[in-house]
């Protein structure tokens, strides 16, 4: 599946796979050169010397892009998944000290290696489901020491092993523990973050991309208008948590932002599908998280495509809403619950994923001149990829030309 074609992926475009069967692919210095038929590839004179790895019987795919992850995060919360399947909500627990702000009292605690030694092993499983790039994002350390730690860590981990990271800076995911309940704490925490935190981040070339999580218990609309402004004038792209646990409006603020995307999008209403539909923000879904909390109360996919939005998924990787690297399992949840066709899962989080990144013209597809990023998967027909739900059936990964995970 080349997913050669429109970029981005709209409507009935999103199901464009671009499939070449008994296909090759010539790649040189990391980047692919030839993609086509393999009597096409191999009949080419630059092709007659080169090393070559059989893949036959399986079906190959741009490598997923994973354009949503909380990556760094010291540690698990299971002790609040088993009080949410006893019927405690997710913003019942983040209002009795948990949630987002026990994941940061641990991460403060945490010392940076081994952060980074989980981090490092999260992203060896990313590639072993396919995954060659992922965003990731601060946003458990919300203080300046701990929020450039987080950066710092990503910028390393970029550097020291195969999975492209793309970093953005999510000191706005919600008011940290020290603020709460003081005279104007918010804004206190507000300017501390404007003044201190993203200027530090932009001029340390930590960061591309400024995310807010914009909704009840987090910032509000208001608040998150006045920090993505400023992240733009910085020069950072925007990125926004809308519409997840209650409909706040960050979609249309996203739209007017001209966000790179507007992720969750559960509770959105018409005239936002309408607004994603008529911009180049992409609406990326993350139903890893609806079906770890045991919600049904899945975003629109259908109508979101239908309208003409860009729709992308995600895992959310994180270990409050969507403890999962698996971009299979994503697409699985993708098509038995937001009722996309395996192809729109597909493309959704390959090009799509790559266009919420803005990384468009080097990955999520396999053509001429971009990297040699690409999953192979072992099964007989692509839609197999989401049907086998939870199972392993990736076989090999490969990053800029070279293998970085293959199945023993
Ligand atoms: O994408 N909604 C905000 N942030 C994360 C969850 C973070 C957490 O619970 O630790 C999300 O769902
Ligand atoms: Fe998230």
């Amino acid at each position: 599946m080349t997913l050669q074609g429109e970029i981005p992926r709209r409507g009935s475009s999103l199901s464009n796979l671009g499939i070449v069967k008994n296909g090759a692919l010539l790649v040189r210095d990391g980047r692919i050169v030839a993609v086509g038929t393999r009597a096409q590839v191999e009949a080419r004179k630059d092709a007659r010397a080169v090393e070559k790895l059989h893949v036959g019987g399986r079906v190959v795919l741009p490598g997923f892009v994973d354009s949503h992850t909380h990556l760094i995060h010291a540690a698990s919360r299971a002790d609040e998944y088993e009080l949410k399947i006893q019927g405690a909500s997710y913003e019942e627990i983040a209002r009795q000290g948990g949630g987002i702000l026990n994941s940061v009292t641990k991460l403060r605690a945490a010392n940076a290696d081994a952060l980074k030694a989980r981090a490092r092993a999260a992203l060896e499983e990313f590639a072993s489901f396919g995954t060659t790039t992922i965003e990731a994002k601060s946003g458990y350390g919300l203080d300046v020491a701990s929020e450039l730690k987080i950066l710092r860590l990503q910028r390393e981990l970029k550097s020291e092993q195969p999975v492209e990271i793309v970093s953005t800076f999510l000191g706005a995911h919600v008011v940290p523990s020290e603020f709460r309940g003081k005279v104007n704490g918010t804004e206190r925490y507000i300017s501390l973050l404007l003044d201190r935190m993203l200027p530090d981040v932009v001029s340390k070339k930590l960061a591309e991309f400024c995310d807010v999580f914009c909704d009840r218990g987090a910032f509000t609309l208001e608040q998150s208008r006045r920090i993505l402004r400023a992240a733009l004038q910085l020069g950072l792209g925007v990125r926004l948590h809308a519409e997840q646990l209650s409909r706040s409006g960050a979609t249309r603020l996203g739209v007017e932002f001209r966000a790179a995307s507007c992720d969750h999008l559960e509770q959105v209403n018409a005239t936002d599908i309408g607004a994603l539909a008529k911009s180049q923000t992409v609406a990326t879904l993350l139903p890893g998280c609806n079906f770890h909390l045991g919600s049904k109360n899945y975003a629109p996919a259908r109508a979101l495509i239908d309208a003409g939005a860009v729709v992308a998924l995600a895992t959310d990787y994180n270990p409050g809403t969507s403890p999962t690297v698996s971009t299979p399992m994503i697409l699985s949840l993708a098509c038995s619950q937001l009722r996309m066709s395996p192809a729109e899962a597909i493309a959704a989080a390959t090009i799509n994923g790559a266009y919420a990144l803005r990384r468009e013209r080097r990955i999520g597809s396999l053509e001429t001149g971009k990297q040699a990023d690409l999953a192979v998967f072992e099964v007989e027909d692509y839609r197999e990829i989401p049907y086998y739900f939870g199972m392993q059936r990736c076989w090999m990964t490969m990053k800029n030309g070279e293998v970085v995970w293959m199945k023993d």
